[in-house]
C-alpha cells in the first residue's frame, strides 16, 4: 500500500458540447495499492498512472475537439485515393479444403475434431471468386482485402515439400480479376489457418522452427504475387490466434494451457516471424516491387469506468499494453515487450515459483531487429470495454461473461471489464457498438508510439443470426457503418490522422470460425443451403456504397442527410432485435443478456460448458 503520494489525477470531460473548458487537472492526495501487483516499485506505478492520465485525459485537453465531437455526426469527407474495401479470410470463405492439392490447415483439423464441417466448403470462393469481385464492384469499392491459405500454396507448409501450382493459379486468377476491375489487393499472409503438419511435428507456433518456415512461405508469396500486390500484412490479429489457439482452446490448434506459458511462446515466434518476413521484403523485394509490408493488430479499446480513479485509469492503460502493446510495442515502440508486461509477468512468475519469467526474452539483437518493421498499421477496431479495479482476482465471474479479461489476459489480475448497458449490439454479444473507440485508439496509438501513420481500419462489422426467412433489411448494419465510417472522417478532418482506408468486415456471410454460419457479418447474404452459395445484397450494401463512392458524407448529399437523421437512434438504440422470439426475451433494458447455456469467451467462438469447467477447475 502506498500512501500520501502526490499524484496528478485527471477529471473527465463534461458531456456538454457547450462547455469549452471541460478538462481540469487536479493534484490530489491518494492512498491506494495497485491490485495484486504490490510487489512492484512505487515509482513505477506513479509514473505509469501519470503517463496513463496524460494519454487518457490530459492529451485530450490539448485537443478538446476530439472529446467534444465524440458522439456527434460530422459531415465531411476523406481525401481522394482513400481506400474503401471489405475484408475476408481464406478459411472463412474459400472452402475446397482438400481440393487440388491443398494441405490440411490447423483450422481444418480443429473444426473437424469438434464436429464442425461448414468450413470445408464455406462460401466456395475457390470456385466463385469472380462473383466476389463482382460484389465488390456492386459496392463501389476500390480495394479488396483477403488472406492467403498457406497450405493451398505449400501443402505441408514447406518449400521442400513442393509449391502447389493450383494454389498459385487460384490466387493469380483472383488478383488479376481484382486488378482488371480496378481494386487494389490488400493481402494478409496469415489469417490463422497455418499448416497442421507443423502442429503435429513440432508444436506449431510455440516452436522457433516456424519462423524460418514462415519466412520461406512469405518469400514464395512475394515472388509469386508481388509484381501486382503492393500491400502485404504479415499477420491478422496475432493476439487472437495465440490466445485463442495456445491459451484458452477457443481456436486452432485448440491448446488449453493452464500454465500460461504457451501463448507467450507462440506470440514470441509470431513477432519474430513478422520481423523476419518484413526484413525479407525490405531487403529482397522492396526495390523491385515498390510495395509495403505491415501488420494488422486487433484490440478492444479500454476506457476507465471512473476517469478520476487512478486505479481504473491504470487498468485501462495496462489493458491496452497487454492486448495491443504486446505486438505493437516490439514493432512500433522500442522493439521489446511493453515494460509493464515484462514487470508484471516477471512478478507473477516469481510468485508462482517459476525459475524465470513466463514471458520469453528478446535478445538485444532481436530488439533492434523488431523495431520499425512495419510500413503501415492496420487496426481491427470493433468495440470498447469499461475497466475498473477490483479486489477480486479470480479468473471467472460466476455471474457473467464479461470477465473474460482475466482468462484471456491471464497476467493482468485485479481488474474487471464491463460495458455500458446502453451500448447497442448485434448478435455477437461481445461486439458492442462503440464507434468512438476508433478515434480513441488512433489518438492512443499516435501518442504511445510517436507514430503518425499510415493507418488503416482493416476490419469492423456487426453480425446477425440467421433468420428463418432470409431478411435483407439489416438496418443495424447500415447504422453500424454510418457510425464507424464517420469516425474515420472525423479522424482525418478533425484530428489530422493519416488514415488511408476502411475495410468492412465482411463482404458476405461466411464461416465465423467456431460459430460456423450462425454469426452473419456479411454485407451480402450467403445461402449456405444452395450448392452455388448464391450471394444476395442486404440493404446495407446500398448505404455502404453511398459512403464509399462519395468518400464519406459530403455536405448536401442525400445519404448525409439520412445519416444525420438516424445518427442518435443508431448510436443509442438497439436496431438489432434478434431473429427469434427467444432472442427478443434476452432484450432487457437495451442489452441482450447472455444465454446461460453458452459461453462467450472469444469473439467468434462459442465454446460449451466443458470449456467453462476447464476454466473453473484450473
Ligand atoms: C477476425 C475475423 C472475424 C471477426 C469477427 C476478427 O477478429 O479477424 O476473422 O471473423 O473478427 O469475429
Amino acid at each position: 500500500m502506498f500512501s500520501g503520494l502526490k499524484l496528478l489525477t485527471c477529471s473527465a470531460p463534461s458531456d456538454s458540447v457547450t462547455n469549452s473548458l471541460p478538462i481540469m487537472k487536479t493534484e490530489v492526495e491518494v492512498t491506494w495499492a495497485p491490485p495484486s501487483q504490490t510487489n512492484l516499485g512505487s515509482v513505477y506505478f506513479v509514473a505509469t498512472v501519470m503517463y496513463s492520465c496524460r494519454n487518457y485525459w490530459v492529451g485530450v485537453q490539448s485537443e478538446p475537439l476530439s472529446e467534444l465531437t465524440r458522439d456527434i455526426f460530422w459531415p465531411g469527407t476523406v481525401p481522394d485515393g482513400y481506400l474503401w474495401s471489405t475484408a475476408t479470410a481464406s478459411y472463412q470463405i474459400e472452402g475446397a479444403w482438400n481440393v487440388d492439392g491443398k494441405g490440411e490447415s490447423m483450422w481444418d483439423r480443429f473444426q473437424h475434431n469438434n464436429g464442425r464441417f461448414a468450413g470445408d466448403d464455406a462460401c466456395k470462393s475457390y470456385d466463385y471468386y469472380a462473383r466476389d469481385v463482382e460484389m465488390s464492384d456492386e459496392l463501389g469499392l476500390n480495394a479488396y482485402r483477403f488472406s492467403l491459405s498457406w497450405t493451398r500454396i505449400l501443402p505441408d507448409g514447406t518449400v521442400a515439400g513442393g509449391i502447389n501450382q493450383a494454389g498459385i493459379d487460384y490466387y493469380n486468377n483472383l488478383i488479376n480479376e481484382l486488378l482488371i476491375n480496378g481494386k487494389t489487393p490488400y493481402v494478409s499472409l496469415y489469417h490463422w489457418d497455418g499448416p497442421q503438419t507443423f502442429q503435429d511435428q513440432f508444436g506449431g507456433w510455440v516452436n522457433e522452427a516456424i519462423v524460418d518456415y514462415f519466412n520461406d512461405y512469405a518469400r514464395v508469396c512475394y515472388q509469386a504475387f508481388g509484381d501486382r500486390v503492393k500491400h502485404w500484412a504479415t499477420f491478422n490479429e496475432p493476439w487472437s490466434f495465440v490466445v485463442g489457439g495456445y491459451g484458452i482452446a477457443g481456436g486452432a490448434p485448440g491448446i488449453w494451457d493452464a500454465n500460461k506459458t504457451e501463448q507467450y511462446k507462440a506470440a514470441h515466434n509470431a513477432i519474430r516471424a513478422h520481423a523476419r518476413a518484413w526484413h525479407t521484403y525490405d531487403e529482397e523485394f522492396r526495390a523491385d516491387q515498390q510495395g509495403s509490408c505491415g501488420i494488422v493488430i486487433g484490440s478492444l479499446w479500454s476506457e476507465p469506468v471512473d476517469p478520476n480513479n487512478p486505479q481504473d485509469v491504470l487498468g485501462s492503460y495496462l489493458y491496452q499494453q497487454f492486448f495491443m502493446g504486446w505486438f505493437a510495442n516490439p514493432i512500433f515502440g522500442n522493439g521489446n515487450y511493453p515494460q509493464e508486461m515484462i514487470d508484471i509477468i516477471a512478478a507473477n512468475s516469481q510468485r508462482e515459483g517459476w525459475p524465470q519469467s513466463r514471458l520469453p526474452v528478446f535478445t538485444e539483437e532481436e530488439i533492434l531487429y523488431n523495431r520499425g518493421t512495419a510500413d503501415f498499421v492496420g487496426l481491427n477496431q470493433y468495440s470498447a470495454r469499461l475497466i475498473h479495479a477490483s479486489n477480486d482476482t479470480s479468473p471467472v465471474d460466476p455471474n457473467g461473461w464479461f470477465n473474460w479479461m482475466s482468462i484471456m489476459i491471464p497476467d493482468l489480475l485485479g481488474y474487471r471489464e464491463t460495458i455500458d448497458p446502453s451500448w447497442p449490439q448485434g448478435e455477437m454479444i461481445f461486439l458492442l457498438v462503440t464507434p468512438w473507440c476508433v478515434r480513441r485508439q488512433l489518438d492512443y496509438f499516435r501518442s504511445e508510439y510517436q507514430y503518425e501513420g499510415p493507418f488503416y481500419l482493416t476490419e469492423t462489422g456487426i453480425s446477425e443470426a440467421e433468420f428463418e426467412q432470409p431478411n435483407f433489411e439489416d438496418i443495424w448494419r447500415t447504422c453500424y457503418y454510418t457510425l464507424y465510417t464517420n469516425e474515420v472522417v472525423k479522424a482525418v478532418e478533425l484530428d489530422g490522422v493519416d488514415h488511408r482506408g476502411f475495410f468492412a468486415w465482411t463482404l458476405m456471410d461466411n464461416v465465423e470460425w467456431g460459430s460456423e454460419t450462425h454469426e452473419r457479418f456479411g454485407l451480402f447474404y450467403t445461402n449456405f443451403s444452395d450448392p452455388a452459395r448464391t450471394r444476395t445484397p442486404k440493404d446495407s450494401v446500398a448505404s455502404y456504397r453511398d459512403i464509399a463512392t462519395t468518400n464519406g458524407f459530403p455536405v448536401g448529399a442525400p445519404h448525409t442527410e439520412t445519416a444525420r437523421a438516424i445518427w442518435d437512434w443508431c448510436l443509442t438504440k438497439e436496431p438489432y432485435e434478434g431473429t427469434s422470439p427467444q432472442a427478443a426475451t434476452f432484450n432487457t433494458g437495451g442489452i441482450r443478456q447472455a444465454d446461460p447455456t453458452v459461453d462467450y469467451f472469444l469473439p467468434g467462438v462459442r465454446v460449451g460448458a466443458a470449456y467453462r469447467d476447464k476454466v473453473v477447475n484450473n
